[in-house]
């Protein structure tokens, strides 16, 4: 039996077109600058998304949701009513899963359904890949978060919130803060930014929350935020990701807030036109304070907007309306 491919080469079909959206690891700048190119399209004067293009018409998407969103759910949701595709939430706890239908079993049901796009969360770090193995060939497969691995258009939307404050990503220096263990995000931003070109990308975090193999994607680690956060231009905060700790990783909320917190003291150390973002949802007094998250700097609402349009760039994209890869050679 051929061994699988690697969701970097999954992702492509034949004639070298995004088919799915797996995974950022792997992807060209091209790329990647060609879905933030397509989102910005998305967007109108006043950075909303446009409300109705008929582009997805007579497509149908399905969300399958195995763990909580709001955010991600949502946007993804109205992304695809805004291409004018039909959408469909399937409600993980009502449905035949409980009965003990297998995942295959259940996406092959979906399948006779004639749908042509799976939106996929799933607690377990490669469910998405497994599932674009699996599924008929015509049918897309979007990871919206899987496990601790990836979650590619959250990390795309946080690069075209980053690029409409900073166009020249090669000037940019971004720090990366809190629990990186645990976070997809942070490893799909990571992959994004060095794609790229960032100047520089840290990650500042205690020792338990900051694996020394990140180093290996090309960050420089930091303990301490005064260092870490001395003249970047963006900082990016991560929640504590309590239900993926399987130990005790942390002395106790209040400790981690006074060594990682950021607060205006913190937030001075970066440079004065800094951007803090966060992908949500935020633990106020955990890992950000209140006057942080609602301050001039913040722009983690613009981020949440910002992922409508993206989504849309993604969908359309996978589906056959965006245009063709760079070159074919991913593919091979
Ligand atoms: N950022 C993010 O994935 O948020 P949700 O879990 O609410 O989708």
């Amino acid at each position: 039996m051929m061994p699988p491919l690697p969701p970097s080469k999954l992702q492509f079909d034949p004639d070298g077109r995004l088919h799915h959206f797996l995974t950022i690891e792997g992807l060209k700048r091209q790329t990647l600058t060609e879905i933030l190119d397509l989102a910005d399209s998305f967007l109108d004067s006043e950075g909303k998304s446009i409300k109705k293009l008929p582009l997805l018409r007579g497509k149908t998407i399905v969300n399958l949701f195995f763990e909580s969103s709001t955010r991600t759910l949502t946007t993804f949701e109205l992304a695809a009513l805004r291409l004018s595709a039909d959408v469909l939430k399937i409600n993980i706890e009502t449905s035949s899963a409980s009965k003990g239908e297998s995942l295959l079993d259940m996406l092959h049901n979906l399948e006779a359904m004639q749908c042509d796009m799976f939106v996929i969360r799933h607690a377990q770090s490669g469910a998405a890949q497994f599932i674009a193995h699996h599924v008929a060939p015509h049918i897309s497969v979007i990871n919206a978060g899987d496990g601790r691995h990836a979650h590619p258009t959250q990390a795309m939307l946080d690069m075209l919130t980053i690029r409409r404050h900073k166009p020249n990503f090669g000037a940019l220096k971004v720090a990366i803060v809190g629990d990186v263990l645990h976070s997809r995000v942070a490893r799909s931003q990571i992959h994004a930014l060095t794609t790229l070109g960032a100047a520089e990308v840290r990650v500042i975090g205690p020792k338990t929350l900051i694996p020394n193999s990140v180093q290996q994607l090309g960050v420089h680690i930091f303990h301490d935020m005064a260092e870490g956060l001395n003249g970047v231009d963006v900082v990016i905060m991560l929640r504590l990701q309590r239900e993926r700790m399987a130990g005790a990783l942390l002395p106790s909320e209040k400790e981690y807030f006074k060594l990682y917190g950021l607060t205006d003291e913190k937030l001075a150390l970066a440079k004065p036109n800094a951007i803090v973002m966060h992908p949500g949802p935020i633990n106020r007094g955990v890992e950000i304070a209140s006057s942080v998250a609602d301050g001039p700097q913040s722009v983690i609402l613009e981020q949440v907007t910002n992922g409508i349009a993206l989504r849309m760039a993604v969908m359309s994209m996978v589906l056959g309306r965006g245009p063709l890869n760079p070159t074919v050679e991913e593919n091979s």
